[in-house]
């Protein structure tokens, strides 16, 4: 699994590395909009809100029914792929700053862009990923000012030397800090 805050990577990466391991590629975001699993759309937020049990029991339908290595790519802070399919959770993680260019560029509301750098500031997917998921299969990657294939050449390494895989040791907040624009971004977050 490849998860994330919204606008991380996952997508671009996570398609490469299904074709680098000729593996099947699902976007759980895809999913839940061709299917119409949403039961209603935030439109403050511009999100859809989904039914978590639906989008679980339409994941299990799809991985009984693939074959191989499958790479799932979703930001989903539920769970919504069965625990014992899942192999291993690469959890990519942004700079906040960086994350902030890439949804502005996307043109998000200033409601929808905070709430998203808060989610990465607050570790909100690592939380999620150790709550659910085995922690030594949850991998955290730090891809902030990484070329697309240099995170790719990470993912493959850990893939095949899993001791490697940390997780725990990006600290935003405190890097923030370091870098004295701590009190901007928590401004931002009233
Ligand atoms: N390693 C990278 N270096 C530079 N730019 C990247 C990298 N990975 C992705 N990008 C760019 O960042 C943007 C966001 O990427 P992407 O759409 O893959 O994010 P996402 O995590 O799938 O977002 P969402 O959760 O909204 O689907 C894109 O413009 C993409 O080209
Ligand atoms: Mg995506």
């Amino acid at each position: 699994m490849v998860i994330g805050t919204p606008g991380v990577g996952k997508t671009t990466v996570s398609q490469k590395l299904a074709t680098i391991l000729d593996a099947s590629y699902i976007n759980i975001t895809e999913i839940v909009k061709k299917e119409n699993l949403e039961t209603c759309i935030d439109s403050d937020r511009e999100t859809l809100i989904v039914d978590p049990e639906n989008v679980f029991k339409k994941i299990q339908e799809i991985l009984d029914n693939t074959k191989g290595i499958i790479v799932i790519d979703g930001h989903f802070v539920v769970y919504v792929v069965p625990k014992n399919e899942v192999d291993l959770v690469f959890v990519l993680r942004r700079d906040p700053r960086e994350l902030r260019e890439v949804l502005q560029k996307r043109g998000y509301n200033d409601k929808k862009l905070w709430e998203n750098i808060t989610a990465e500031m607050l570790d909100v997917c690592l939380v999620d990923a150790l709550s659910t998921y085995d922690s030594s299969k949850v991998c955290e990657l730090d891809v902030t000012g990484k070329s697309i294939e240099f995170v790719i050449e990470e993912m493959l390494f850990l893939l095949n030397n899993r001791r490697e895989c940390k997780h725990g040791v990006i600290d935003w907040l405190g890097k923030l800090e370091l870098e004295g624009q701590l009190e901007e971004y928590l401004k931002k977050l009233d």
